[in-house]
């Protein structure tokens, strides 16, 4: 088992996500005793101090008896540390090598950065200079956001990657940890019917949608430097699309998964700039009917006139055999009216092939709804009586375990199927860059949604001029 460095910034994602998580496979008997964590951050805090802001956490999601939560507490060890100083890594390997003794882990790290990306490159390559790799496994994970652009990602995969083999890195997009996005390629391989339809010769057009209903709440800071298009278009909704449209699903080995979707990304057809002002809108929030909500501008640490697009929706093409003349419509925004993840395909007239009615909608439902998961024409799957798709049985009951937990599982056992990889990421903000920088040239009328709305008209006018509309209206 594994000996965990952690390093943290704020501790928000740790206490929210990871504790939770870790304590879930702690419960379950996954992680034994053979594990330590070392937290990480400036503030000088004692061991006690640390296990006691671990416990406080746990009991804000858990009704667990509190000695299963101290017993998992004993496991937590706390280091101040700052990036910069080459002392400081020197003392967080004694106290792992000191560690690795006391609960016999196994001479194996996981070092997870949930700091501010500016540190990354500089805590990777002092990992390796101070040599504080072990002889057993050494798994760097890194959480987005990797990068603002192409640019600056390629300066920090140059940075990480001196210090760690790209076989040995794991970038965290937690979409990939999601149990229907998982399932999809076992969906796709068990159902060939519903495969063989997933081309151009069969679906009028592919719609994801993930849309929240809460606003930037406390990341106001962290939102005015990304939007929507880099929070949640480069990475989930392009990893969504990866999971639905790449070749070869019935494929295991991560390699072979993850060259099809590199070459799915690589089709992508990158948008003049006269093409994003056609294809893609963008919008900002405002407060709501009654004036009762904040609008984005009036948000802690959002700039009185940000120019930040809370909103977007787009049509995105790829040039490959398969999909060439599909438009895949993608939108995603806060403050819309219900949260709702979900994948609708919408196929087209000639579907009847398969004894399908025409313009089926297939919905796959990455948040299930009243404990649906897929819908055909709105209608949950198992009520209808249809051999066109259906949820593989075998693995449905698999486990409805958070996206954290099945990543962490997945990084101790050196899978890396549900990560992303470099080629792909290099592809997505090529594409995203071009989105970005014609934006970035303009002046958007912001506000131009209220809040609780579908956004602003120009995403129902997207598809409308296409003749197609959005299927969750
Ligand atoms: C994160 C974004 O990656 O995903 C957030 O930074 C967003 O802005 C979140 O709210 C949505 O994730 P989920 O799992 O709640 O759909």
């Amino acid at each position: 088992m594994s000996n965990f460095y952690y390093f943290w910034g704020s501790g928000d994602l740790a206490h929210r996500k990871l504790y939770p998580s870790l304590f879930r496979l702690y419960k379950s008997g996954y992680l034994k005793d053979h594990f330590a964590v070392i937290g990480t951050a400036r503030r000088p805090w004692s061991d006690d101090y640390f296990r006691e802001t671990v416990v406080t956490s746990l009991k804000e999601s858990f009704k667990d008896d509190e000695k299963i939560m101290e017993d998992f507490a004993q496991h937590f060890f706390y280091q101040s540390h700052d990036v910069n100083d080459s002392e400081h890594y020197i003392a967080l390997k004694n106290l792992a090598a000191k560690l690795d003794d006391q609960f016999d882990a196994g001479h194996n790290r996981v070092y997870y950065m949930a700091i501010a990306p500016r540190f990354f490159g500089t805590v990777a390559e002092h990992i390796n200079s101070e040599g504080l790799k072990a002889d057993g496994y050494n798994r760097l994970v890194i959480e987005k956001p990797f990068g603002r652009d192409l640019d600056s990602a390629c300066e920090l995969n140059g940075n990480i990657s001196k210090a760690f083999p790209e076989d040995d890195i794991y970038r965290i997009d937690h979409y990939l940890g999601k149990e229907m996005i998982q399932a999809i390629p076992r969906i796709r391989a068990n159902n060939s019917k519903f495969e063989d339809a997933l081309n151009s010769k069969y679906v009028s057009n592919i719609q994801v949608t993930l849309a929240e209903s809460l606003g930037v709440e406390d990341r106001g800071g962290y939102y005015e430097t990304a939007g929507v298009l880099r929070d949640m278009v480069q990475n989930h909704i392009m990893q969504i699309i990866g999971a639905v449209a790449s070749d070869e699903p019935e494929a295991t080995e991560a390699k072979v998964i993850h060259k099809n979707r590199t070459a799915l990304f690589n089709s992508l057809k990158v948008l003049s700039p006269e093409e994003v002002d056609k294809d893609f809108v963008r919008g900002q929030y405002d407060t709501d009917d009654l004036g009762e909500q904040k609008a984005y501008r009036q948000e802690d640490n959002v700039a009185s006139d940000s120019q930040i697009e809370t909103f977007t929706a787009g049509k995105i093409s790829f040039d490959s055999d398969r999909w060439s003349g599909v438009p895949f419509y993608v939108r995603s925004g806060k403050r819309m009216p219900d949260k709702s993840s979900r994948i609708d395909i919408v196929f087209n007239d000639k579907v009847t092939d398969f004894g399908v009615r025409p313009n089926t909608v297939v919905t796959l439902l990455i948040e299930k709804v009243d404990g649906q998961s897929i819908l055909i024409n709105g209608i949950d799957y198992r009520e209808l009586d249809q051999d066109f798709i259906e949820l593989p049985t075998a693995e449905s009951a698999d486990n409805s375990r958070e996206a954290y937990e099945s990543l962490i599982i997945d990084i101790l056992a050196g899978n890396r199927i549900h990560f992303t990889l470099w080629d792909e990421l290099r592809s997505t903000w090529k594409y995203i860059d071009a989105i970005r920088q014609r934006w970035d040239s303009q002046t958007a009328d912001f506000p131009n949604y209220i809040s609780g709305s579908m956004g602003p008209d120009s995403s129902e006018m997207l598809l409308e001029r296409d003749g197609n509309s959005w299927i969750w209206s």
